[in-house]
């Protein structure tokens, strides 16, 4: 299975999926990085373990169909099967959605359909809940919308800051979304026996 990774950011759900490619916890490749932000801290992350990037900046296209395709042939030429988002700050459009149906999939830290959208980890915080977390998801044409694949629940806790909430939601991320790419990749391979 030869995966793709889109961010915009840091990228530290990228490495914890390379890392776990590497350990063969996950046994996938991730063949392509993909970012829309020039100067992201992922690129960086990509090259240290030798992965390719392909950096794009947006405003230089003349529309969101336009970009997408780029994309599309990118993926294609690096024969990728499954497109893996980890912070990418960008909707989906119809022509990378129809270019890889049923695999494309996100990472969102709350427990949807609560918190979509920007800032999910401050949102939970404001309103004070007791328990938040993460989900995994397929993604459709909306913002944090789509199947749930999987999800776990991490508890605020009376003394938790935003840091502290934000530092337990990660830990979760990191484990969760190898864990959860593993499960479906395996379910993919049964498929197609
Ligand atoms: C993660 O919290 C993820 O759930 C959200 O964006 C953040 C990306 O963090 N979609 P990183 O770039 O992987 O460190």
């Amino acid at each position: 299975m030869k995966i793709a990774v889109f961010a915009s950011g840091s990228g530290s759900n990228a490495e914890a999926i390379i890392q776990a490619t590497r350990a063969r916890s996950l046994q996938a490749e991730v063949a392509l990085v993909i970012c829309d932000k020039q100067g992201a801290k992922v690129v960086e992350r990509a090259a240290s373990y030798d992965i390719p990037v392909y950096e794009y900046i947006p405003k230089n296209f003349a529309s969101k169909v336009a970009y997408e395709e780029d994309i599309v042939q990118q993926l294609k030429e690096n024969q990728i099967d499954f497109i893996v988002l980890a912070g990418y700050m960008r909707l989906i459009g119809t022509t990378l959605l129809a270019a890889y149906e049923g695999r494309i999939v996100n990472i969102h830290p709350s427990l949807l359909p609560a918190f979509a959208g920007l800032d999910a980890i401050g949102q939970a915080f404001e309103a004070g809940v007791k328990v938040t977390g993460v989900t995994v998801h397929y993604v459709d044409e909306g913002m944090d919308t789509g199947p749930i694949i999987a999800q776990e629940a991490v508890q605020v806790e009376i003394n938790d800051t935003r840091e502290s909430l934000t530092k337990k939601i990660q830990a979760v991320e990191h484990k969760l979304y190898p864990e959860t790419l593993q499960a479906i990749f395996s379910l993919h391979k049964v498929e197609g026996e």
